[in-house]
C-alpha cells in the first residue's frame, strides 16, 4: 500500500501512524494532573513502573521510593504502563478502602480466566459474585475451634521437621533456610489442606516441593505471557498459553480430584481444609453458580501457593535477624523452654497462644519483612475520597504500600532496626491499626492467618529449642530484596549456621 505512494505520502503516512501510536502511549497520562493529585512524571511504555517491568526494583520497594518522594501525600497517583493507578497511603483512607466501603473495593482486579488458567479461580483472584459465597463457606475452616483439631497434624510435620534438622545439623554447613523451611511449610498445607502425607522433608524429589519452587519462579516466558494477561486479557484468551504453565496445572487439578475420590470411595474422614472443600462439593444446591472440580481444585491450590511460601519466608526472617540479635534470641528461646518444661515437654495449642515474647518477635518480623509487599483494590463504583475532593471512576485500580507504611519512621521510629518490643499491648494500642498490614484487613483480608501464625510458630518453636542461630559466610548482610520476586526475600537466599544446643 505504502509502496503506491511517493515519498512524502509514504512519510506522511508514517508520521501519522507514529502520532497515533505516541498518543495512544501517552493519552492517559494527564489523568492525575487534571484531578490535581501528585505523581512522578511518567516515562513512555513503562508509565512509572519501569524498573519493575525490566526486573530491575522490586515492586513494594519501587512504591516506597515513590512514596517517599511526597511526604506527606495521603495519595499518589501513578501510571502502571499506560493505566492510571492510586497509592492510597493515608490509614484513615485505607481505613474507607478495606473495610467501611468494601461494598466499593471488594475485587482486586486480579485477572481471571476460566477455561486457559483454570487455577486462577481461587478465592485471591476471584471476582465478588463468586468469592463471596466460596469466603463464606470456608472461612469455618479457618476458626480458632478448626485450628486447634488441625493443630496435632502441624505438630506432626513440626516434629519431623525437627527431626531432619538434627540430621543437617550435623554436617556442619550453612543452611538454606528458605529451603529446608520451604519443605517444612510444604508438608503442613499438604497435610492439611491436600490431606497428603508430602514427605517433602524426606523426599529431594517431592512432586509438591518442585511445583511449588516452579510457581515461584518467574522464567522469561512467564513473565511475557503475564505481561500479556495483564494488557491484552483478550489476546492472552485467543493464544490460550496458561502463564500459570499446563504442567502445573494439570498436576494440581489431577491431585485434588484422585484425594477427593479416594476419600468419597473409602468414606475416609480427616478435620483438614479438603474436607470443607468436599463438604461444599457435596452439596451444590447450597451454591449459585456450578461449582466446577476446577473451582474446587483452584481453591486447595491457592491454600498451597498462599499458605506455604509466605510463612517459610517468614520463618526465615525472624532467623535471620535473630541470628544478628543474639540478646533476643536468647530470651525467645528461654521463654519457649519454660513453656515446653511447664507442659512436660509437650506443645499445646493453648500454650503456643501464651508465648507473649515468640509473637512480638514474629509480628516484628512481618513488620519489617511482609511477604506480602502491597496489596490492590479495585474500584467497583465511582467514589469520592472523604475529606478530599477527588472522586475516582468505575474500575479505578488502588495499591496500599504495605512495605512503605510499615517503614514510615513517623509509625515506627528507627525503621530499619528489628525491634520486637514495638508489639508491647501498649505500644500497639498507640497506633493507628492500618499502620500494620502484613495480612490485609477487612472482608477480604488473609483467611489463613492464623493458620500461617501458628505453622510459623511451630518451625521457630522447633528450631530455637534445639539450635543456636548464627551468621554464617554466606549470609547476605544489608538485606537486599529480590526484584525477580513475587513475595519478598532477599537476594542471595538466607544462609545461616546451626549449632545443636545441648
Ligand atoms: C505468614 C503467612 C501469611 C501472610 C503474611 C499472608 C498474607 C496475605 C495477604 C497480605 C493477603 C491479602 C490480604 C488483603 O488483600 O487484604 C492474603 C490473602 C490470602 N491468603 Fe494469606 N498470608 C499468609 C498465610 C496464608 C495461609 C497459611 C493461607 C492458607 C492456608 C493463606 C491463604 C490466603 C488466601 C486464600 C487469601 C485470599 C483471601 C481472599 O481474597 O478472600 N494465607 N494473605
Amino acid at each position: 500500500m505504502i509502496g503506491a505512494l511517493g515519498p512524502a505520502e509514504s512519510l506522511c503516512a508514517v508520521a501519522i501512524v507514529l502520532t497515533g501510536i505516541w498518543y495512544y502511549l501517552v493519552a492517559n497520562y494527564s489523568f492525575w494532573k487534571e484531578r490535581g493529585i501528585l505523581g512522578p512524571e511518567p516515562g513512555l511504555i513503562f508509565g512509572n513502573m519501569k524498573d519493575v517491568l525490566l526486573v530491575r526494583e522490586n515492586f513494594g520497594v519501587q512504591l516506597k521510593k515513590i512514596c517517599d518522594q511526597f511526604p506527606g501525600a495521603p495519595l499518589i497517583g501513578v501510571y502502571d504502563r499506560r493505566t492510571p493507578v492510586l497509592i492510597v497511603r493515608d490509614p484513615e483512607l485505607i481505613k474507607d478502602v478495606m473495610i467501611k466501603d468494601f461494598s466499593t473495593f471488594s475485587e482486586r482486579g486480579m485477572p481471571v480466566h476460566d477455561k486457559v488458567e483454570p487455577l486462577s479461580t481461587h478465592l485471591f483472584n476471584l471476582e465478588t459474585t463468586r468469592w463471596r459465597p466460596l469466603r463464606s463457606k470456608l472461612s469455618p475452616a479457618f476458626t480458632s475451634g478448626k485450628m486447634k483439631n488441625m493443630f496435632y497434624l502441624i505438630l506432626e510435620c513440626a516434629d519431623y521437621f525437627e527431626e531432619y534438622l538434627n540430621n543437617i545439623v550435623e554436617k556442619g554447613e550453612p543452611i538454606d533456610c528458605r529451603e529446608i523451611t520451604a519443605k517444612y511449610t510444604t508438608d503442613v498445607i499438604g497435610s492439611c489442606a491436600f490431606g497428603l502425607q508430602m514427605n517433602a522433608l524426606a523426599d529431594e524429589d517431592s512432586e509438591f516441593r518442585k511445583m511449588g519452587r516452579k510457581f515461584f519462579k518467574m522464567d522469561p516466558k512467564r513473565r511475557v505471557l503475564s505481561l500479556l494477561r495483564s494488557s491484552s486479557p483478550w489476546l492472552y484468551e485467543l493464544l490460550g498459553i496458561s502463564a500459570m504453565g499446563d504442567d502445573i496445572t494439570k498436576f494440581f487439578l489431577s491431585s485434588v480430584k484422585e484425594t477427593i475420590d479416594h476419600r468419597m470411595k473409602n468414606n475416609v474422614r480427616r478435620a483438614d481444609l479438603i474436607e470443607m472443600l468436599m463438604e461444599i462439593k457435596n452439596h451444590p444446591e447450597k451454591s449459585d453458580f456450578e461449582l466446577t472440580d476446577a473451582i474446587i481444585a483452584a481453591q486447595a491450590f491457592v491454600f498451597f501457593i498462599a499458605g506455604f511460601e509466605t510463612s517459610s519466608t517468614t520463618i526465615s526472617h525472624a532467623l535471620m535477624e535473630l541470628a544478628q540479635n543474639h540478646d533476643m534470641q536468647e530470651r525467645l528461646r528461654q521463654e519457649i523452654i519454660e513453656s515446653l518444661e511447664a507442659n512436660n515437654g509437650d506443645i499445646t495449642y493453648d500454650g503456643v497462644k501464651k508465648l507473649k515474647y515468640l509473637d512480638m518477635v514474629f509480628q516484628e518480623t512481618l513488620r519489617l519483612r511482609p511477604p506480602v509487599l502491597l496489596h490492590m483494590r479495585k474500584a467497583m463504583a465511582e467514589y469520592t475520597f472523604r475529606g478530599t475532593n477527588l472522586t475516582i471512576p468505575k474500575g479505578q485500580m488502588i495499591w496500599i504500600p504495605t512495605w512503605e507504611i510499615q517503614q514510615n519512621p513517623e509509625y515506627y521510629p528507627k525503621p530499619t532496626v528489628f525491634d520486637p518490643e514495638r508489639f508491647t499491648d501498649e505500644m500497639v494500642k498507640a497506633r493507628h491499626p492500618m499502620t500494620y498490614l502484613p495480612f490485609g484487613d477487612g472482608p477480604r483480608n488473609c483467611i489463613g492467618a492464623r493458620f500461617g501464625t501458628y505453622q510459623t510458630k511451630l518451625g521457630l518453636i522447633k528450631i530455637l529449642s534445639n539450635f543456636k542461630v548464627d551468621m554464617s559466610d554466606k549470609t547476605n548482610i544489608p538485606y537486599v530484596p529480590n526484584p525477580a520476586a513475587f513475595l519478598l526475600e532477599p537476594v542471595g537466599g538466607v544462609h545461616l549456621k546451626f549449632s545443636k544446643i545441648k
